[in-house]
């Protein structure tokens, strides 16, 4: 898209063989760095240097320590640059009842993790159960919603597994979220909130 420098960053080699991949596909820009370090790590951040635009989807709620990792990122962005963020909202009160609070998913994420490969199958399990109760309240039809699955890239198989899996997870409304970046000179220009527990999006203009 016109980016003189591109840097991507991820902790994990799995992740970073992914965009390794993108990459080759892109025909090798020589323009686009492949890094592997941690976003927690505040000398390795700093070292990157400052950007026009920093985006992160879906990265620091998974972290272990969401707030160090803003903490971190802020320092990423340019004066007048972009910083785009993808963070999973705090599903709370009415909008958890059919949804499951996000308190509820720590929980049911903690134990997926902590479980064997038998105890994982039946937290899949039961996570399919929910799944089908749910649609039938709604009267939907759960098989046409799987058939149509796709839109992320992943089977609706591995993203249940990607979801129980997520771990660790952290989570904030989106006015939380506002709050915490308006504190450190950022203005929020756009937003696209969720009330359940899928990501809130936020576009930040550093100040
Ligand atoms: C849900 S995935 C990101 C999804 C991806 N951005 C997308 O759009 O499909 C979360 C990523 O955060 C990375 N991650 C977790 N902790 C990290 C850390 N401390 N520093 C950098 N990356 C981290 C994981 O390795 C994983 O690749």
């Amino acid at each position: 898209m016109g980016a003189k420098e591109v840097v991507s960053v991820d902790i994990d080699q799995f992740s970073i063989k992914c965009v390794q991949q993108l990459w080759i596909r892109e025909n090798k820009p020589k323009n686009w760095k492949i890094i592997t370090g941690s976003v927690l790590d505040k000398n390795f951040i700093k070292s990157l240097g400052q950007f026009d635009v920093v985006y992160s989807w879906g990265v620091l709620h998974h972290t272990g320590d969401m707030y160090r990792a803003f903490g971190n990122v802020i320092n990423l962005v340019k004066n007048n640059g972009l910083m785009f963020l993808a963070i999973y909202n705090k599903c709370h009160g009415k909008n958890a009842i059919l949804a499951g609070s996000s308190r509820f998913w720590l929980r049911v994420k903690r134990k997926y993790n902590n479980s064997g490969n038998i105890g994982k199958k039946i937290i899949e399990f039961l996570y399919y159960v929910y799944f089908f109760l749910g649609f039938f309240i709604l009267l939907k039809n759960p098989f046409k919603y799987i058939k149509n699955y796709g839109e992320r890239g992943m089977s609706f198989y591995y993203d249940i597994i990607d979801w129980l899996g997520g771990y660790p997870y952290e989570f904030a409304t989106g006015d939380e979220l506002i709050n915490y970046f308006s504190k450190k000179s950022f203005l929020t220009k756009k937003v696209k909130f969720t009330d359940n527990t899928g990501c809130n999006e936020l576009l930040f203009l550093k100040k």
